[in-house]
């Protein structure tokens, strides 16, 4: 069972809630007594992932600013406060040689992986987080530290958002936290495309021994959100089953660049995820 880690009763922002880690964050979230008020573009998943966690949500996508403004409208007139965000969503798309980006791919990566979280922090702090205080946890990538075949604008703008991470911490210091949790390859939807061929062969290769799932990152991600954690501002959390230090481990290669490499450029059904 989920410590509450005193979060009973707070109330828990959540971009991209409905599956994944998202969910799994909700989920935890809510299992320690919080409010959760969850974001994603399917309206149904929305309703129903509310619902389920007895919380509410509101259909959109991060990418549009008024969805933001109107999240955390929501959120605090429901729950009268807004103590964590956990900007989750995000789109591993252009994916591809960065020769072949298409530009306006390449700016909606950004904009939803770098400056909805801004936007949403900002309406956060001003709704209620200047005020009374509160924590981020912003959801990067054990990617984000070095460079990999095809995901060139997705590395780029999770090392830009972990950049912010570190900025906002700073700047909103010290009555609001900012932190990152870096999943490394964690069993979702999203990256169904590098699991799926071959995962025994891809676990053998990771120290830890098995890829992530998403109840992994969401136990980081609630630990880091909660007073547990009160003295750590502007830190990135690596939860990857040992990927960073393989090196010192077997002798194999590095099974998740090779499904990388042999991705298709433009995979059917991957728009954002
Ligand atoms: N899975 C991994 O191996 C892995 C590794 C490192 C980092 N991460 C990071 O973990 C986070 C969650 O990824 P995941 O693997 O859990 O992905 P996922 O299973 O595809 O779930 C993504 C969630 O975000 C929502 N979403 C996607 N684009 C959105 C948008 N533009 N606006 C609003 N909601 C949006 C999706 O719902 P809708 O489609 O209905 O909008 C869904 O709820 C991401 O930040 C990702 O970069 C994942």
């Amino acid at each position: 069972m989920t410590s509450s880690y005193g979060l009973r009763g707070r109330a828990a922002l959540i971009t991209g809630g409905t599956r994944g880690i998202g969910r799994a964050v909700a989920e935890a979230f809510a299992g320690a007594g919080a409010l959760v008020c969850v974001s994603a573009r399917d309206v149904d998943e929305v309703a129903r992932t509310a619902e389920e966690l007895g919380g509410v949500g509101l259909a959109g996508n991060v990418a549009d600013p008024e969805h933001l403004r109107e999240l955390t409208e929501l959120a605090l007139r429901t729950f009268g406060r807004i103590d964590v965000v956990v900007n989750n969503a995000a789109t591993n798309q252009p994916y591809g040689p960065l020769m072949d980006a298409d530009p306006d791919a390449w700016r909606t990566a950004f904009t939803v992986n770098v400056e909805a979280p801004l936007r949403l922090v900002q309406c956060a702090w001003r709704a209620w987080m200047r005020e009374h205080g509160g924590a981020v946890v912003n959801v990067c990538t054990e990617g984000a530290g070095h460079v990999g075949p095809n995901v060139g604008a997705y590395s780029t703008s999770k090392a830009a958002l972990m950049h912010l991470t570190a900025q906002l911490a700073g700047e909103l210091a010290p009555k609001v936290r900012v932190n990152s949790v870096s999943p490394g390859l964690v069993r979702t939807e999203m990256a169904r495309f590098v699991w799926e061929p071959g995962e025994a062969e891809v676990a053998a290769g990771l120290p830890l021994g098995r890829i992530g799932e998403p109840a992994d990152i969401a136990r980081a991600v609630l630990w880091l959100a909660s007073d547990q954690a009160e003295w750590i501002t502007g830190a990135d959390l690596l939860v990857d089953g040992g990927t960073r230090v393989r090196a010192a481990y077997g002798s194999g290669g590095y099974a998740v660049h090779d499904r990388l490499r042999l991705a298709a450029p433009r995979r059917p059904g991957t728009g954002t995820g």
